[in-house]
């Protein structure tokens, strides 16, 4: 019977060596130490052993048992590896293959621009502010000394909701709306960027716009204080060259009222020849009504606005000539800034 045993293991560690999958090694286990197995079945002749022998190959079976199920269990975890292997080989994925290209957005040269305007003014310790582009008439024409049947309404052709709601047709009415938020005759030092509309459609007019507006008004702020801070600003923008010139000009709100005309390096006639000047913004002292009308007292303080095109400005600093290109959004444009 020891023999047997013997054997058996031999036998046993053999099958259990050469199953080649889960399922074989399974029907060797149950080949060999199964109910009705191998073992077992040695097992049940051990009646006609002497009651010497008994213990003795009660014991070698025992360690058989043991020694198989251990060969089993390493075969089974070796399996169980190879399988996983396996599976890593066939579920690779090739990551040399070159992704697919992304593309790129572009910040847009309206947008470009309005960003190089802030930081100009942001510098000068600006704050920005913001208004409605749906508008109250009152807003944008009467507190800013325009009275409804007033002749210079009709510079700003207006697309109304209502006889008392447009669109707005310049960023001016944050100036008064920037007032009335104010302690009265508290300082102010503000930009205010947005768009606005005007009945008008060509290659310079485009019914929607944009513009940024500029209000400071404090103690004592003359127009000197106006044409040294447009000085700064236009040459940040502009480069340091550029000319600067003053035209006198005619706005309700602001009095005296100006034209700012610039010319740079980039627009300057050939050498020798006269300066290309170009309109830029307009601007002006603010208007005592203006103060007295939004909560302030002219005669404690003074101020002074500008307002400018966003749009006129990027074709300047981008060298567009069609402002059109701005809203089309056409990619092959786009991509050039
Ligand atoms: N609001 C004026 C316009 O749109 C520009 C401007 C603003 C002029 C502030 C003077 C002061 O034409």
């Amino acid at each position: 019977m020891e023999k047997d045993l013997n054997e058996l293991k031999v036998q046993a560690e053999e099958k259990v060596h050469a199953a080649g999958d889960e399922k074989a090694l399974q029907d060797a286990k149950v080949f060999f130490l199964g109910k009705k197995g191998k073992l077992t079945a040695i097992l049940r002749s051990m009646k006609d052993l002497s009651a010497a022998e008994r213990p003795v190959i009660g014991a070698l079976a025992n360690t058989v048992r043991t020694d198989v199920e251990a060969v089993i269990a390493a075969k089974a975890a070796e399996l169980k590896a190879k399988r996983l292997e396996e599976r890593i080989q066939s579920e690779t994925v090739d990551i040399t293959l070159p992704a697919r290209h992304q593309k790129e957005g572009h910040i847009h040269p309206l947008d470009k621009a309005l960003r190089e305007i802030m930081k100009s003014f942001m510098r000068m310790g600006y704050s920005v502010e913001e208004g409605p582009e749906i508008e109250q008439d009152y807003y944008n024409f009467e507190c800013l000394n325009l009275p409804k049947d007033h002749p210079a309404r009709d510079m700003q052709d207006s697309f109304y909701i209502t006889p008392e709601i447009l669109l707005r047709t310049h960023t001016s009415p944050v100036q008064a709306r920037t007032l009335r938020k104010h302690e009265p005759n508290s300082p102010i030092r503000m930009i205010a960027p947005g768009k606005v509309f005007r009945w008008d459609n060509d290659a310079t007019h485009s019914p929607v716009f944009h513009q940024v507006e500029g209000l400071v008004v404090d103690k004592g702020i003359k127009f000197a204080d106006l044409k040294g801070t447009l000085e700064i600003f236009l040459k940040d923008l502009f480069g340091s060259d550029t000319k600067i010139r003053f035209r006198a000009s005619y706005f309700p709100f602001t009095e005296p009222s100006a034209e700012v005309d610039i010319s740079f390096a980039a627009r300057t006639h050939d050498e020798g020849g006269d300066p290309d000047w170009l309109e830029i913004l307009g601007c002006g002292m603010v208007h005592p009504m203006v103060l007295k009308l939004n909560g302030y007292d002219p005669e404690k303080v003074s101020g002074f606005a500008f307002g400018m095109g966003i749009e006129r400005i990027a074709m300047l600093l981008y060298g567009i000539d069609d402002l059109r290109n701005f809203y089309e959004n056409d990619v092959r444009f786009l991509k050039q800034f």
